[in-house]
């Protein structure tokens, strides 16, 4: 079961509770104007639906629903579990969320409950079951959206028994299980061997640093609850309308709290909400790195942008505006990289609260704004993209995502200062998408023999399966790329013992035995020109061979950079961190070796084009321009924004999109 393909979805995030009812009546004709067909609602109506436990006041939504679906715009409806009501915080003082540091917290924001705690879950469940009733058969009703943001942890008293469960789950009940447990936990250490599962508790603040072990099987069981409490919601769902599928929207860039492919595989389609943290080149990488996530997370399957904002980015410590024209060519490359969907956070800039002065469709201004004329050009864009709804994107390549390795590099002690898992493969993605490459993402022990290269990034912990399936890629063909302590641990977070990449020294051809981080700022020298920065790592080659080695240091001499022939395959190893050219020069000679073509052949730099094919051999070729001038590009069809007839070469204008439907002459 997917979102229906009925055309691309547009429009955002609508909170009509907000407004008054002459707001509402303008809304419906600034959406016809704006061509919205998509309305998102509810996500935070919590307290205005259920205002009294039990007690349920819908007429404002059977407004609000009915409005909409006479103005022709189909409803994403929330379950506003997100933001529980005032009353809930007295009614269940003990379902309020704890910090580690034992901080209890209160109603006044939103997000403040405790997902594990049972007076939450049960009366997240009612609001979702009545709302299901409520809408069974609504004909505006096309998706249900559960929940918002699914993230928040907690460290209370109920987490602790959740957690517990959880960990007899894994390891075992009683004593043998409690065996498995301290083993895991590697509780030797310091003096924490449990007698009793009663002594187990979640890793709340202590005195110095804490268990990785059990920080790492934290995080994996706070993914898990939370994976429960949406399929509870889910389930409630179904019961009233089976036939309406269901989504959750998962928080993109660089928050990193669920293992997003246990949960790609429990919802109807994929949906994410991306907000650019970088204005320039940086953020138009970051919506590829986005859209080749949400696709693979859902299997290739065509996914929904959420949100995203139309104009104000938070950049590092500031808020910046996007220029004219950014908004369209973003939108597009979400598009292109499989999305189904343009929808915003929000429809209508909010008059109060803490997101006052985050971008909307419609500004504070209103409409006689360059913020909504941009967006009701958009909605003429996607209109007349319509056709693309429902095809889907191929890659040849792919970069390893693994939820473990972002966890356990979570531990600063673990981690060199200045490296992020999502850092490092963001990084390594963007070196891809320079290269003009579309790549998917596959987990470790995932489909890898699909893909001619598979990049493994700060890949630290791999599972023995991981270590298998890493091992038969390579012995049956395939090219893999694997950084600096990669493989350094198992999936219990102990270390892997005889020299790293663990497991893998045959297949890699080499034996890492010391890690040498570099000292803040510095840069150490290869012999092939390039340097690396922030670690090194001393290796000898078992008969890898050395693409590069140290030149300067107390490690030159000794390899930096291998290559290794094994079975049928390749395994590359890089020791140290490469900056953008270094990272790319290695990158397009990794390509040309594994035999991974760009998308358009020759395609200048900063021209971004991303293929997405439909049935019947259908194809369109989107292609985004990033750059000041005009970029020709190798293409011919129809162009659909201006119908125009493409015949071998198409001129994109500086900072514009073209979307080809091929004919089959541009197709490489
Ligand atoms: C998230 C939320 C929205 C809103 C936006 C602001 O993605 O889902 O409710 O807070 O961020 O950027």
């Amino acid at each position: 079961m997917t979102a229906k393909p009925a055309g691309l979805w547009f429009g955002g995030d609508y909170n009509p509770e907000q407004w008054d009812e002459k707001t509402w009546a303008a809304d419906g004709e600034l959406m016809r104007r704006a061509r919205v067909n998509t309305a998102t609602v509810g996500v935070f109506a919590w307290s205005l639906l259920e205002p009294e436990e039990g007690r349920y006041e819908f007429g404002w939504l059977d407004e609000v629903l009915d409005r909409l679906h006479r103005g022709g715009v189909r409803v994403i409806l929330a379950t506003p579990t997100a933001s529980p009501p005032p009353w809930f915080t007295l009614a269940h003082p003990d379902a309020m969320p704890v910090t580690s540091a034992g901080t209890r917290l209160w109603h006044g924001s939103r997000d403040t409950y405790c997902a594990a705690a049972p007076a939450y879950r049960r009366a997240a469940r009612r609001i979702a079951g009545e709302l299901a009733r409520r809408y069974a058969g609504h004909p505006a009703l096309a998706l249900w959206h559960v929940h918002n943001e699914y993230g928040t942890v907690c460290w209370c008293d109920h987490a602790a028994a959740a957690f517990r469960c959880w960990l007899r789950d894994r390891y075992g009940t009683g004593r043998r299980g409690l065996a498995a447990l301290n083993d895991a936990w590697g509780t030797a250490f310091w003096s924490q061997r449990y007698s009793d599962w009663e002594q187990v508790l979640p890793p709340r603040a202590t005195q110095w640093l804490p268990n990785p072990s059990q920080l790492l099987d934290y995080r994996r069981f706070w993914s898990a609850e939370l994976l429960a409490a949406l399929r509870e919601q889910r389930d409630e769902i179904r019961l009233h309308t089976p036939s309406v599928p269901v989504t959750t929207n998962f928080m993109l860039p660089d928050y990193q709290v669920l293992d997003a492919w246990a949960w790609g595989s429990e919802i109807d389609v994929v949906a994410v909400d991306h907000y650019l943290d970088s204005p320039g080149p940086e953020g138009h990488a970051d919506i590829a790195f986005c859209g080749d996530r949400a696709r693979s997370w859902g299997d290739g399957r065509p996914w929904l942008l959420m949100e995203q904002a139309a104009s104000l980015i938070y950049a590092g410590d500031r808020n910046l505006a996007k220029e004219p024209g950014r908004m369209l060519r973003d939108s597009m490359g979400y598009l292109a990289r499989g999305s189904d969907s343009v929808l915003f956070f929000q429809w209508r800039a909010s008059p109060a609260g803490a997101e006052m002065l985050h971008a909307a469709m419609v500004p504070h201004a209103g409409p006689d704004s360059r913020v909504f004329r941009e967006v009701a050009e958009l909605g003429r864009v996607v209109e007349r993209l319509g056709e693309v709804a429902g095809s889907t994107v191929a890659a040849e390549a792919a970069v390893v995502w693994d939820a473990d390795s972002a966890w356990a590099m979570e531990n600063q002690r673990f981690t060199p200062a200045g490296l992020s898992y999502v850092a490092e493969s963001r990084s390594w993605h963007g070196a891809l998408w320079r290269a003009g490459v579309v790549s998917d993402f596959v987990p470790a022990d995932g489909n890898l023999p699909r893909y001619r290269l598979v990049l493994a990034p700060a890949l630290c912990l791999v599972s023995d399966d991981g270590i298998a399936a890493l091992r038969e890629y390579v012995a049956g063909g395939g090219h893999l790329v694997m950084w600096f302590f990669g493989a350094m641990a198992d999936s219990r977070h102990h270390a892997r013992l005889g020299g790293t990449p663990g497991g893998l020294l045959d297949v890699f051809g080499i034996r890492v035995e010391e890690f040498c981080p570099l000292p803040d700022g510095t840069r150490v020298a290869l012999s092939n020109g390039e340097s690396g920065a922030v670690w090194s790592e001393r290796l000898r080659a078992d008969g890898a061979e050395v693409v590069a080695g140290y030149a300067d240091g107390p490690l030159a001499g000794l390899p930096a950079i291998t290559r290794n022939a094994f079975g049928g395959g390749v395994a590359w190893y890089v020791s140290t961190r490469l900056d953008g050219d270094a990272a790319d020069r290695l990158t397009a000679r990794v390509l040309a070796g594994a035999g991974v073509r760009p998308v358009v052949a020759g395609a200048p730099p900063g021209l971004e084009a991303v293929r997405r094919h439909g049935d019947g051999g259908r194809s369109w070729l989107f292609v985004l321009n990033h750059t000041g001038h005009p970029c020709p590009v190798a293409a011919s069809g129809t162009e659909l924004l201006t119908g125009r007839a493409v015949t071998g070469l198409l001129e994109v204008a500086p900072g514009a999109v073209a979307v080809v439907r091929e004919d089959g002459a541009g197709r490489a």
